[in-house]
């Protein structure tokens, strides 16, 4: 038997995958469902509101605003109507706005202006998933999507960047890692969101080192 939580997120599920059916692929119905499924397992350990993650990890990137010409008001109003249309309440909708406007890591410049536990582990979740084998697969399909080179060793990365060079977008996808992945790891929010940041990470490391020394022609 489906409980009716069970069949608002399907629904929601259904409605992600609809319209986030032309995502660029690295922010596309897999990236969600890889949010998901992580939220669930770090929700499960945080002993977080499994309801209000859930949605929130389906939801976080229904509107990017790096999609829509910078806009930031479209995804709450898209989050706001949908979830009452399914009759959730107005407190859990209130709280998935906050979640979704408060997490992304171009806000993590800016003063944090909401907390709760369910949006450590969304943020933690979607962090997790620019690491890793996953995270290098997507920076270079958002580079691609860019048109920025793979590496060049005459642009140095800068390491200290505001939130406006940050929108700007890295260089290259090589300096990419040293001005947001690598960083990462000491943002996370959970015991859980560390723990696995951190095998990411070293995997990550792995790689640029065989990277540079294929460069090196070694
Ligand atoms: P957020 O939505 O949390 O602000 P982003 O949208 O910037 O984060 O990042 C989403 C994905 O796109 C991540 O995997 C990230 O590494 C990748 N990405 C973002 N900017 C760049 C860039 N300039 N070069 C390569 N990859 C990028
Ligand atoms: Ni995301």
């Amino acid at each position: 038997m489906t409980s009716h939580y069970d069949e608002i997120i399907n629904k929601t599920i259904d409605y992600v995958k609809e319209t986030l059916k032309n995502a660029e692929s690295g922010h596309d119905w897999w990236h969600i469902y890889r949010v998901l499924k992580t939220s669930r397992r770090i929700a499960t350990e945080e002993k977080a509101d499994l309801f209000v993650v859930e949605l929130a990890a389906l939801l976080h990137d229904i509107a990017d605003p790096k999609f829509n010409d910078g806009d930031e008001l479209i995804a709450p109003l898209v989050i706001i109507e949908f979830l009452t249309s399914q009759g959730v309440h107005r407190t859990v909708i209130n709280h998935v706005v906050e979640i979704v406007n408060n997490m992304s890591f171009k806000n993590s410049f800016d003063k944090k202006k909401f907390d709760s536990i369910e949006l450590r582990v969304v943020q933690d979740a979607d962090r997790l998933d620019a690491l890793g084998a996953i995270g290098i697969a997507r920076a270079f399909i958002y580079s691609g999507y860019k048109g920025n080179p793979i590496y060049d060793p005459a642009i140095s990365p800068n390491q200290k960047q505001s939130k406006e060079e940050y929108k700007k977008g890295s260089s290259t996808t090589i300096n990419h890692f040293y001005e947001k992945l690598f960083l990462l790891k000491d943002m996370m929010n959970t015991q859980t969101g560390k723990k696995l940041a951190e095998e990411r990470h070293n995997f990550m490391e792995q790689f640029l080192e065989q990277f540079h020394k294929e460069w090196r022609g070694e």
